[in-house]
């Protein structure tokens, strides 16, 4: 589902910048259905995120504000859980062939950022301490303007300085976002309307 020429540019711009941007990264009818599975999920199915492994486990809402919910690998009923955790075995199959990652598993969930819901700066995975890898996000956004500021856009600092520019991202329909877990700061813009997304992370070891 991922087309050889997106594997090949996904594993470069990890190898030489720790991370890249891919727009339309699946089958328009994927990304559709995608979409409207997200779009779909009742509220009461999410949840509120929390922060922190195990003991320290926590919802902190001045840390983020998104409602998530975790794809199944083994609910057959639902398709759209399979075709994006498809693409991601796909990816993963690729990485570990071409850089040598040792990829073991794969986790995503479905997030939903209401109007004003923000994540703050963060890293998915400090360094020597857990074993989340690579991160990806996946965007279902179809009518996400692009010509006037609907917040939400998720700004990727290169590097864990706190001074440095960051790359703005604008969460639009199809964009696949895949950066480096450990050590690339990042954080959601709070939402001027619904916003809609899978966030993922590859490990490396047990869990
Ligand atoms: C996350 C995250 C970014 C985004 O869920 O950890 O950083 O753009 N998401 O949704
Ligand atoms: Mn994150």
């Amino acid at each position: 589902m991922l087309s050889s020429a997106t594997l090949n540019t996904i594993a470069e711009q990890l190898h030489t910048a720790g991370w890249c941007v891919i727009d339309l990264a699946l089958p328009e009818l994927t990304a559709q259905r995608l979409a409207t599975h997200a779009i779909a999920l009742p509220d009461a199915v999410l949840h509120r995120a929390g922060v922190g492994r195990s003991a320290q486990r926590q919802t902190l809402d001045t840390l983020r504000r998104d409602t998530i919910v975790w794809l199944e690998p083994n609910s057959p009923s639902d398709v759209s859980d399979h075709l994006w955790l498809g693409a991601m075995a796909q990816l993963q199959a690729y990485l570990n062939r071409h850089l040598f990652l040792g990829l073991k598993t794969y986790e995503a969930h479905y997030a939903r950022y209401t109007i004003g819901a923000f994540y703050g700066r963060h890293v998915d995975a400090f360094k020597g301490q857990s074993n989340r890898f690579i991160s990806t996000v996946y965007y279902l956004n179809a009518d996400w303007p692009i010509d006037i500021d609907c917040g939400g856009a998720l700004l990727l600092y290169v590097g864990v300085e706190p001074n440095q520019d960051a790359t703005h991202i604008a969460p639009v329909m199809g964009r696949l976002v895949v950066f480096l877990s450990e050590g690339t700061a990042h954080e959601v813009l709070p939402a001027l309307r619904t916003r809609h997304s899978i966030a993922g992370w590859f490990r490396c070891g047990a869990t």
